[in-house]
């Protein structure tokens, strides 16, 4: 098989036993694979997406670098090399590579240019929201885009990775999912005893922009890190397979407090799914706040981190693990609409891995 690296020639890529996805709406996509922070300069980080090793590493000047974990010489994993002067030593027998990927030296033939086809092989990669982007292909489309990301009323945290023995698919439904709050998120974004009635809600197909709601209003007992009984209005978006996001307007319903919520109050969260293989993925999440400056980014965090737990104990169980985008295999009520729409849509993109 090959893939195209960027305005290069076709590049034979050595496929390792146990890649499988072959969806160009998954290989021609971009991917979060890291935080920025999860790489520093100097250091090799192994990552897996769709099945394939690949190693993010920094050089000095700052640029992030993707390549397939694998050196072109004997198959050695070069994460488990170091790097020196901006080159990437392999562990097994020391070629070289330098940022470009190409093999700079051999050292058992030290006098000798390597030759040309001696190289790694590297993937485009962007930075972005402090994340890392990878893509195996070549997408047509940019990064999706957080909309809160640069504005300047919103405080931004990251929270996760969040690791989920669980199908990327699911876990993202899962998070567009407003009718689990009572029982999975009993006591914070719910009432277990007495579940919101969830009006019927439309959804969007913005050509290019994915799928969106209209607005899902439920009532959350400490339904923000506040920790006060809140009105939640939620805006789902599903910006690719694999990158969603809400907004959520949120209001204070005790008469007493309030005067402390503005109309424009918003919570948003940007979620981006790593597709480690069919059956798991790595949440990581962006989440931006334009209330309650009070709130530091530990009271941020430790609601995320309990939200994504009991979101990841419940998705872990689900049979059969790979989503099932023939909707007669599940059962879909009127409430699901979203769920509905974003199966299809993986349907209508061709999407076989990760899916039955
Ligand atoms: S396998 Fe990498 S140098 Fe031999
Ligand atoms: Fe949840």
């Amino acid at each position: 098989m090959t893939v195209q690296l960027g305005s290069e020639a076709l590049q034979s890529v050595p496929l390792a036993d146990h890649f499988s996805c072959k969806d160009a709406a998954l290989i021609d996509d971009w991917h979060a694979v890291g935080f920025s922070k999860e790489v520093e300069a100097g250091k090799l980080v192994p990552v897996r997406l769709l099945g394939r090793d690949l190693v993010l590493w920094r050089d000095s000047a700052g640029t992030v670098h993707v390549w397939e974990d694998l050196c072109i010489h004997r198959g050695a994993r070069l994460s488990k090399g170091w790097i020196e002067k901006d080159t990437v030593v392999c562990p097994y027998h020391g070629w070289r590579y330098d940022g470009t990927a190409k093999c700079v030296l051999i050292p058992s033939a030290p006098d000798e240019t390597p030759p040309a086809k001696a190289r790694a092989f590297p993937h485009k990669a962007v930075e972005r929201f402090g994340l890392i982007w990878a893509t195996l292909g070549n997408p047509q489309h940019d990064v999706p885009v957080f909309p809160e990301w640069d504005n300047k009323e919103f405080r931004v945290f990251h929270a996760g990775p969040y690791f989920f023995n669980a199908n990327g698919f699911r876990s993202v439904e899962n998070f567009i999912d407003a009718t689990h709050f009572p029982f999975v998120h009993a006591g914070l974004n719910g009432v277990q005893d007495n579940p919101d009635r969830i009006e019927t809600y439309e959804v969007f197909d913005d050509p290019g922009l994915g799928l969106r709601t209209s607005e899902i209003v439920v009532f959350q007992p400490y339904g923000d890190h506040r920790q006060v009984p809140v009105e939640a209005g939620y805006i789902y978006r599903c910006f690719r397979p694999l990158v969603a996001y809400f907004s959520k307007r949120v209001q204070i319903k005790d008469p007493a407090s309030k005067h402390k919520s503005n109309p424009g109050d918003r919570f948003c969260t940007f979620l981006t799914a790593q597709p480690v293989d069919e059956v798991s993925c790595i949440i990581r999440l962006a989440v931006a706040i334009n209330f309650s400056p009070e709130l530091t980014e530990q009271d941020i965090l430790r609601r995320q981190d309990m939200v994504f737990e009991q979101d990841r104990l419940i998705v872990e169980t689900q049979r059969p693990e790979r989503i099932p985008i023939d909707l007669r295999m599940e059962l879909h009520h009127r409430t699901d609409r979203l769920g509905q729409a974003y199966r299809r849509w993986l349907g209508s993109l061709g999407i076989h891995y990760g899916t039955i």
